[in-house]
């Protein structure tokens, strides 16, 4: 061997004595690894390493969690664990040929001092350190939340102060410390199993004390009630109106809880189930539709099941005022072509067969008409076909008002 040679072999051997001892010295001589052990339970990421655990501990410090790691040797590949096994139970920390374990020393993250690090108790934290915060608070896992809370170091055994949570651990609740526990008492409004709080829904679970022209609509912590059919005129005269008119929707409607109803102005096809009022000076009369009105440039007969008429001022034989009758009226059968109970289409407004249709431009004809008894039972008393005065005074009229509400359960 070259003289030059052996300088440059005996430079390099050199320095890698150097290298060994800065590493002995920046990881210290705990980071060494224990071998033939490993922490089992704790592992939260894998990962191989192509050049040995050194590359382990190289990832490992990169990462608030990791707090140790296990390296699996045959394979060489690094077992990340959230936890030490001084924070973990004795049983954790087993034997096993095939791993070496080695725990993050000189630039480990302390056990709850990140939120990304939540202890899940005291005494790990404890264990783990050995020391404590200055404000003697720390991240934890409580009930699923990431909370920042107290802990008692000097009690026996360590003890969490569960109500100094922030955020605080009873949400909507006062809270209570108890030994080794804690205890939330709900706000009114809502309801708990001692540790956590939630919403009571008033409405579903009928806590409520809406009156019947109201739908319930759950708040959170409370409900309000509003208005079941909001906004007609032609109804406002009497609150008997409103509520009649409801206890006939309230069978048919998609949801007894949800569904209320809303108006819509001049476009109320495709709306899906609606009602509709039709005012002619002291009458009040309408229908139910569950299927959609459809702008088809033909009318098309459509089946329905659930569809009724209802009225609400109504003839009272001659004397020209209506009276007050409320009734409801189902349909008859809609099997036959005649007898389909709602029709659809641009030529006309609400259009419930012969029975009642709006036609266009309504207010300024008199084309509207009701022919009674067609697919619709007749009401006590009232004329069949265009005998009938029942809902409107006269068989063709002109209405004063109509309004129309689409169902929403939103
Ligand atoms: C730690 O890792 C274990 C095992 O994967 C996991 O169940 C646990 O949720 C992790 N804890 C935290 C605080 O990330
Ligand atoms: C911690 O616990 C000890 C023993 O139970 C008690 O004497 C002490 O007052 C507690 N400290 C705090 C700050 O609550
Ligand atoms: C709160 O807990 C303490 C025991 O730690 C108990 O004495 C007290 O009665 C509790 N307060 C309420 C309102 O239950
Ligand atoms: C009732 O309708 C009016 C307008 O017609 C609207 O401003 C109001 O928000 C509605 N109220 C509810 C509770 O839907
Ligand atoms: C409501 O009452 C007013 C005043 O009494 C009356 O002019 C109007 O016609 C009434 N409307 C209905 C639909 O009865
Ligand atoms: C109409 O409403 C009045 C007042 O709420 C009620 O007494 C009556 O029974 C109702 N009639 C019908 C047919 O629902
Ligand atoms: C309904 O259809 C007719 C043609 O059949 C059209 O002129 C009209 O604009 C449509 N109306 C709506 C509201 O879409
Ligand atoms: C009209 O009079 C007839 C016979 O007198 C009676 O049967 C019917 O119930 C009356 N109708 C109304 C709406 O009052
Ligand atoms: C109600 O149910 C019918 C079908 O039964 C559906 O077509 C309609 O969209 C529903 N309406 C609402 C407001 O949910």
């Amino acid at each position: 061997m070259a003289l030059i040679t052996r300088l440059l072999f005996l430079i390099s051997m050199l320095d890698l004595v150097h290298k060994a001892e800065t590493i002995e010295q920046c990881n210290g001589p705990r980071q060494l690894p224990e071998r033939d052990q490993m922490l089992q339970g704790h592992t939260y990421k894998t990962r191989w390493a192509r050049s040995g655990f050194a590359e382990c501990l190289f990832v490992c410090r990169e990462e608030k969690v990791c707090q140790s790691f296990n390296f699996v040797v045959k394979e060489s590949k690094c077992e990340f664990n959230n936890r030490t096994k001084e924070a973990c139970r004795p049983e954790d920390f087993v034997p096993d040929l095939d791993r070496l374990y080695v725990k993050l020393d000189v630039s480990r993250v302390p056990l709850g001092s990140v939120p990304e690090l939540p202890a899940t108790s005291c005494h790990e934290i404890n264990a783990n350190e050995g020391k404590r915060m200055d404000d003697g608070t720390y991240w934890m896992l409580l009930s699923g939340k990431i909370v920042r809370a107290f802990c008692n170091m000097t009690s026996q055994p360590e003890d969490i102060d569960e109500c100094s949570a922030d955020p605080p651990i009873c949400t909507n609740g006062r809270c209570n410390n108890t030994v080794a526990s804690y205890h939330c008492f709900c706000h009114p409004g809502f309801t708990g199993n001692g540790k956590t709080c939630s919403d009571i829904d008033e409405c579903a679970d009928n806590l409520h004390d809406c009156h019947v022209n109201t739908y319930c609509d759950n708040t959170y912590g409370s409900y309000k009630c509003l208005p079941y059919l909001n906004g007609s005129t032609i109804l406002r005269n009497d609150s008997r109106y409103l509520e009649n008119l409801t206890s006939f929707l309230k069978p048919v409607v998609n949801s007894s809880v949800r569904s209320r109803f809303v108006r819509c102005w001049h476009a109320c096809d495709d709306k899906g189930p609606t009602v509709t009022i039709i005012q002619v000076g002291s009458f009040i009369f309408g229908g139910y539709s569950d299927v959609s009105w459809k702008n088809f440039s033909s009318c098309r007969n459509t089946g329905s099941t659930k569809a009724f008429l209802y009225s609400l001022m109504n003839y009272n034989n001659g004397s020209g005022y209506a009276v007050y009758n409320p009734v409801k009226r189902g349909i008859i059968h809609w099997r036959t072509f005649e007898s389909v109970p709602v029709k659809r289409c641009a030529s006309h407004g609400p259009f419930f067969n012969a029975d009642l249709e709006i036609t266009n431009n309504a207010a300024s004809n008199k084309y509207s008409r009701t022919h009674c008894g067609f697919s619709y039972n007749l009401p006590t008393g009232a004329g069949y076909g265009d005998t009938c005065k029942f809902y409107a005074g006269t068989y063709r009229f002109t209405p004063t008002d109509v309004e129309v509400f689409y169902e929403t359960t939103s």
